[in-house]
């Protein structure tokens, strides 16, 4: 039996900031974010736009009614979210419409949270063939105003439906994981934006890289030969970037290492356009190879990097099926060239609102009616999600 990725769907907030702008705002060269870090643009997500609203858009854009019916379990990997105790997961699994006998929890360790859900989905559907498992990465990336990872925010989520017979990826028995316990980059609860070592974070993501690359080879007998592309969590592309330089073999064909750069250039082409999406980010990545790609055909295997802060890290790989392209989209560049640019001081103002509840915890609002979900309003301090409906 093959167990993999059937569908992939994503979504994004309705607001962008273009990063040439926060550069003049800020008085930095436009060419240290541009070149220095290789981004172009940020999602903005409003206040009425959320973790859970992300997700649910995300997962409604590739779910048919059966699939809803079929689905046993929903996790949503996240380390941005919305409730100490209540899982994003089962707000998601309501709005979504799933049957009612399914698993629906929250999953967290920063940006690797998603790899370890798809391990467990992976052994889910091993034991229980005919399961469907909605996988979400769904993370909102917010450093605040004039800090240093201020150009690399972002907001998005990143479905994924695991099943067998998958009609986009097999996952192959490979992986290797490693834990460090490290400080360098976490959030503590009382705070709403994170603390951030930077220079200590690449480091470690880039060691963290090495070594688990050098262990993966050793189990498996693999190099970077065996692999058509190698797609890595993308905190901002440039880092990505170092980590290629770091394991391309050089004594590789040229021809392969040129195929192995220009996938990685497919590989980054949607982040720089959405930020850090966090947990999402590898499979941004991912999805933007897919769709982008031309040099890619079935059989051909990809290798994943996860990485997430304090800190885990994982590789595994995964193998194309045959007529995975038709499980795509073509129009996921233009559509995120349709996101409405805000002004810096615009975006200062939306990114930042905080709810302002009265006494009772209640608090509503408005202006989300291009959004497919939202939060509409809290209510004795429950949110309250809402499908929003178009007018046609
Ligand atoms: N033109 C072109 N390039 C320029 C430039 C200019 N005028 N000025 C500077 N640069 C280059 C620098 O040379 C540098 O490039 P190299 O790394 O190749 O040397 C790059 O721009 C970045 O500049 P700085 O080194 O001065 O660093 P910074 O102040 O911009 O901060 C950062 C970078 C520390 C990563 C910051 O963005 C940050 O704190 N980000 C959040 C943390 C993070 O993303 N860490 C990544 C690993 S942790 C992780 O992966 C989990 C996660 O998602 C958070």
């Amino acid at each position: 039996m093959t167990i993999g990725i059937d569908k992939i769907g994503f979504a994004t907030s309705q607001y962008v900031l273009k990063l040439q702008d926060l550069a003049e705002a800020r008085g930095i060269d436009p060419e240290k974010l541009s070149k220095g870090l290789l981004l172009k643009e940020l999602s903005i997500a409003p206040l009425t736009e959320d973790i859970v609203t992300l997700a649910a858009s995300a997962s409604d854009s590739i779910l048919t009614e059966q699939e809803r019916q079929e689905i046993d379990m929903v996790i949503v990997a996240t380390e941005s979210g919305i409730d100490q105790s209540k899982a994003a997961a089962v707000f998601v699994h309501g709005l979504l419409g799933i049957q009612p006998f399914a698993r629906s929890f929250e999953i967290k360790e920063a940006c690797y949270g998603a790899t370890a859900a798809l391990h467990y989905a992976k052994l889910h559907v091993e034991n229980s063939p005919e399961s469907k498992v909605l996988v979400i990465a769904s993370d909102i990336a917010k450093y605040g105003m004039n800090t240093p990872g201020e150009p690399t925010q972002g907001a998005g989520a990143i479905a994924m439906l695991i099943s067998k017979d998958p009609r986009i990826l097999i996952f192959n028995e490979d992986n290797v994981a490693q834990t460090r316990d490290v400080m360098d980059f976490w959030r503590p609860n009382y705070s709403t934006t994170p603390y951030v070592n930077g220079l200590y974070s690449t480091q470690q993501y880039l060691d963290s890289l090495k070594t688990t690359w050098l262990e993966y080879q050793k189990r498996y007998q693999l190099t970077l030969d065996d692999f058509a592309a190698v797609c890595f969590h993308l905190p901002y592309p440039k880092l990505a970037l170092k980590g290629l330089k770091k394991i391309m073999d050089k004594s590789l064909p040229q021809e392969q290492q040129d195929q192995l750069k220009e996938n990685f250039e497919k590989s980054i082409l949607y982040s720089q356009k959405v930020g850090n999406i966090y947990t999402g980010s590898l499979f941004l990545g991912l999805l933007s190879l897919l769709e982008n790609s031309d040099n890619l055909k079935a059989g051909d295997k990809i290798a994943l990097f996860s990485y997430g802060s304090g800190a885990v890290a994982e590789i595994f790989s995964a193998s194309l099926v045959p007529g995975y392209e038709k499980q795509l989209s073509q129009t996921r560049l233009e559509e995120l060239d349709q996101r409405q640019a805000l002004s810096v001081e615009e975006y200062e103002h939306i990114f930042f609102a905080e709810a302002e509840l009265d006494a009772e915890g209640n608090a509503s609002f408005s202006g989300y009616e291009d959004q497919n979900f939202a939060l509409a309003e809290i209510a004795e301090h429950q949110r309250k999600y809402i499908k929003v409906e178009k007018s046609s």
